[in-house]
């Protein structure tokens, strides 16, 4: 999938403003690139991330993180790209799924306010490029309106 026709599908889930849209936006990005093994959205609600919509071939347990552990909530902690390559050699992390190799959390911020993150994990090591980070922001952004507004 070429980034800018996601952006486009996106923004059109997005545009139609229905009730699941967020899951719809979350079915699309693990249906759409092979690499996005596990996709799911956390939002920080009493200073914890709690999971929402998530698409992938099975759940996970972590429904719940506390700001300032794992990737997640590092990411969530510092409202900046957490991109791991390697999630063995992370001692930050907190294992989902026996399959995952590497991890991309992208934190969804509003008026400097972490609202939220889109947490991937693909079964490929090194699976996102800055490609990936420059495009998961700019969903990211486009989430982060939605959310805000709902
Ligand atoms: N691996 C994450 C936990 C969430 S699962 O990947 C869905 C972490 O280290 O915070």
């Amino acid at each position: 999938m070429i980034y800018k026709k996601a952006i486009q599908q996106i923004s059109d889930i997005l545009s139609k403003n229905e009730k699941d849209c967020i899951q719809h936006v979350v079915d699309f990005l693990q249906s759409s690139f092979e690499s996005y093994s596990w996709v799911g959205i956390y939002l920080v609600k009493n200073s914890i991330l709690q999971l929402g919509p998530w698409a992938g071939p099975q759940a996970t347990e972590h429904t719940k993180i506390p700001i300032g552990y794992g990737v997640c909530g590092a990411a969530a902690e510092s409202g900046r790209i957490e991109n791991v390559a390697d999630v063995q050699s992370d001692k930050r992390y907190l294992s989902c799924f026996l399959s995952t190799r590497s991890e991309i959390v992208v934190p969804i911020v509003y008026n400097d306010e972490v609202l939220g993150e889109i947490d991937i994990d693909s079964d490929a090591s090194h699976a996102f490029s800055k490609k990936d980070e420059v495009f998961l922001k700019i969903v990211a952004d486009m989430l982060s309106k939605h959310i805000c507004t709902c």
